[in-house]
């Protein structure tokens, strides 16, 4: 299967993704970050088709996530995104093979309430790992201040001096990744794509340097420019236009760009003919 972009920490398919998980070996993936399209008719402005059947969008949900988990290594990390509704049916799926670790909760400001329903504040953010988990960074951020003036917002209790200089521990509410709504703030315009600390911390949290991770629904590119970065290694998808993840690749690391990976990245893939028995067995295990 030829690749549509390499780097020399990553390697890109513009396919179907269950057609490249099918031809990859098991238990090779130490971060899987997925972000999917949550089938609610949203213009991705590529060709894609996000509205079918339920019924069709959750056996296809199935059958991605299971692909996903058999990819992890033992102690690999699985973050998965979507809205509250979606994510407590996405996690039925990974608490039968995988173990809970968090539902973090990501400010998402500019939706609306819809019927007898709350007003919608947060997405969630799903973090499973396969068993206990191989690596746990704890990762910090920096002291909030006021946006307006400067100050630090919160007095700490009167334990200021005692805070970490390295900055607060990250918890389990994020409330500094809303999307820029604002055209004037986009980087990419038209361009579905999160914002860029989000599958970083991600990565960050579950990795180390030299670590392979894994996004099968490329978008825009976030998860790659975030491994790329912090020197992990990565294989991405994207099934319909890959020149905005090009593009971006090729602006922030443009000595990276189409060069071979520094990984054995062929050793990952295996003939299509062995993929049915393949699959069946690490299930039944
Ligand atoms: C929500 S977006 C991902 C955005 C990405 N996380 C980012 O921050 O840039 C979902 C993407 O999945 C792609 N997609 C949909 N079905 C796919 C499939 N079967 N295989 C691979 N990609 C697919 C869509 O074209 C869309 O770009």
């Amino acid at each position: 299967m030829k690749p549509f972009l390499t780097t020399q920490h990553g390697i890109l398919y513009n396919r179907d993704c269950l057609d490249v998980m099918a031809i990859m070996k098991s238990e090779i993936i130490d971060c899987v970050f997925a972000d999917p399209p949550f089938n609610l008719g949203k213009d991705y402005k590529n060709g894609f088709n996000d509205r079918v059947a339920e019924m069709e969008y959750f056996e296809w949900c199935l059958l991605w996530i299971n692909e996903c988990s058999r990819l992890l290594k033992p102690g690999g990390a699985f973050f998965l995104y979507g809205t509250p509704e979606l994510a407590i049916k996405f996690a039925n799926i990974m608490n039968q093979r995988l173990t809970f670790r968090h539902w973090i909760a990501l400010t998402m400001k500019g939706t609306y309430s819809r019927g007898k329903k709350l007003y919608p504040a947060h997405y969630a953010l799903l973090y499973y790992t396969r068993g206990e988990p191989r690596i746990f960074n704890r990762v910090r951020v920096p002291i909030s201040v006021c946006r307006h003036c400067g100050k630090e917002i919160k007095d700490y209790g009167g334990h200021r001096k005692k805070l970490n200089p390295a900055g607060l521990n990250l918890t389990d509410f994020w409330d500094d990744t809303s999307p820029n709504r604002h055209k004037k703030y986009k980087v990419r315009p038209g361009v579905n794509e999160l914002k860029l600390m989000i599958p970083e911390r991600a990565i960050l949290i579950s990795t180390e340097p030299g670590d392979l991770v894994f996004d099968p629904f490329g978008g825009g590119g976030s998860t790659f420019q975030a491994a790329e970065t912090n020197h992990r290694n990565w294989i991405g998808i994207e099934h319909y236009d890959c020149k905005p993840i090009e593009s971006r690749l090729n602006e922030t690391f443009p000595l990276s760009c189409r060069r071979k990976p520094g990984f054995n990245y062929e050793g990952l893939f295996e003939k299509d003919e062995n993929h049915p028995d393949k699959i069946l067995q690490w299930f039944q295990r």
